[in-house]
């Protein structure tokens, strides 16, 4: 299950690098899952809904595997997902979460960089919570989930940017 699936280009990947049989992908915007069942719908493997995943709908353990790529920064109240998603989440499940430490995102290359403005402002129209990886680990823990592996990426990378 992806929840904020977007284009659904994400949950696609819940197949091709993570193995999953079948991927479900859960979006408000009914203009992005128009646009994932265009592009993904001859894939029976792949199916994609409007819906809201603070409020799913789905039954409790429903789910072996919940992503949420780029999210919860997008969201307030990003504790009433998580909460959701333990819910939908089977015991043993697994909740993988990936997002931006956008309060460190800057491309900036000496004092008063006028490209670090711009990127500022992106990040201040498009983000609503600039600090959640650094919160999440507490929400984790108080909704019941027990914390795995955590990983940071940089911003600046050269060549290859995995
Ligand atoms: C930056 S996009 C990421 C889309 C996709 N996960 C990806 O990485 O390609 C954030 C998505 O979260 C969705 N979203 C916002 N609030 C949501 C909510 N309450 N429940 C589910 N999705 C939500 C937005 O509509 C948007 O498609």
């Amino acid at each position: 299950m992806e929840l904020g699936s977007g284009t659904g280009h994400v949950t696609k990947d819940l197949l091709n690098l993570a193995g999953a049989k079948t991927a479900h992908g859960l979006e408000p915007s009914p203009v992005m899952v128009a646009r994932a069942k265009k592009s993904f719908g001859d894939d029976a493997r792949l199916t994609f809904e409007i819906g809201d995943a603070k409020s799913t709908g789905f039954e409790d353990a429903s789910f072996d595997l919940v992503r949420m790529h780029t999210l919860l920064c997008h969201v307030p109240g990003p504790e009433d997902i998580v909460r959701e998603a333990f819910r939908i989440l089977k015991t043993g499940g697994v909740l993988a979460i990936c997002d931006g430490d956008y309060n460190t995102a800057t491309a900036q290359i000496a004092d008063f960089d006028p490209l670090h403005q711009l990127v500022r402002l992106m990040i201040n129209q498009n983000v609503t919570n600039l600090w959640i990886m650094r919160q999440i680990p507490g929400i984790l823990l108080e909704t019941g989930f027990e914390l795995g592996a955590c990983t940071g990426h940089g911003y600046v990378a050269a060549k290859e940017a995995t």
